[in-house]
């Protein structure tokens, strides 16, 4: 992780939701891939980079789980979509995130991982200089 990224607008209470959302997700999906036994090296990761580049943050959330089939890729940002069993996923998370990305006028997106899990990747603008001032729409 870099620890000298430059600040980004967005809620932190807000944005810890968004991580811990994707956080469970990528916990599920190793799961539902390994099983809760105890697996062999590198089967159960769980993958975290930061970068900066052109003034846009990007977060990137990697796992070893069991991946999103090609023709639900679209879908798992839709609101009430789970592949879950009842009582175990809303299908609320990765909508709600969206919504708080975009508030971030950020991007959130999802790829297939080389171990055939799931990356999400996350992208945020950074912060301008207000000399001092608060920034234009005053967070
Ligand atoms: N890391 C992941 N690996 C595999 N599938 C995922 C991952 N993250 C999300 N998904 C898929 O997207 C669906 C929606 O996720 P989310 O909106 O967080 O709702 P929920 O976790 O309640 O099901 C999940 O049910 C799952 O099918
Ligand atoms: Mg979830």
């Amino acid at each position: 992780m870099n620890p000298d990224l430059p600040k980004i607008n967005a809620d932190p209470g807000r944005l810890e939701q968004v991580f811990i959302n994707l956080l469970i997700n990528a916990r599920d999906a190793i799961e539902e891939r390994w099983g809760i036994a105890e697996a062999g090296p590198g089967e159960k990761r769980i993958l975290l980079a930061t970068q900066v580049a052109e003034q846009v943050v990007s977060c990137e959330i990697c796992d070893t789980g069991t991946g999103i089939p090609a023709n639900l890729i679209e879908k798992v940002f839709e609101p009430f979509f789970t592949t879950k069993q009842a009582g175990k996923g809303t299908g609320l998370g990765l909508s709600i995130s969206y919504g708080i990305v975009k508030d971030c006028r950020g991007s959130i997106k999802v790829k297939p991982h080389a171990s055939g899990g799931a990356c999400f990747i996350l992208e945020f603008p950074v912060l301008e200089k207000t000399h001092g001032k608060k920034d234009p729409i005053g967070r």
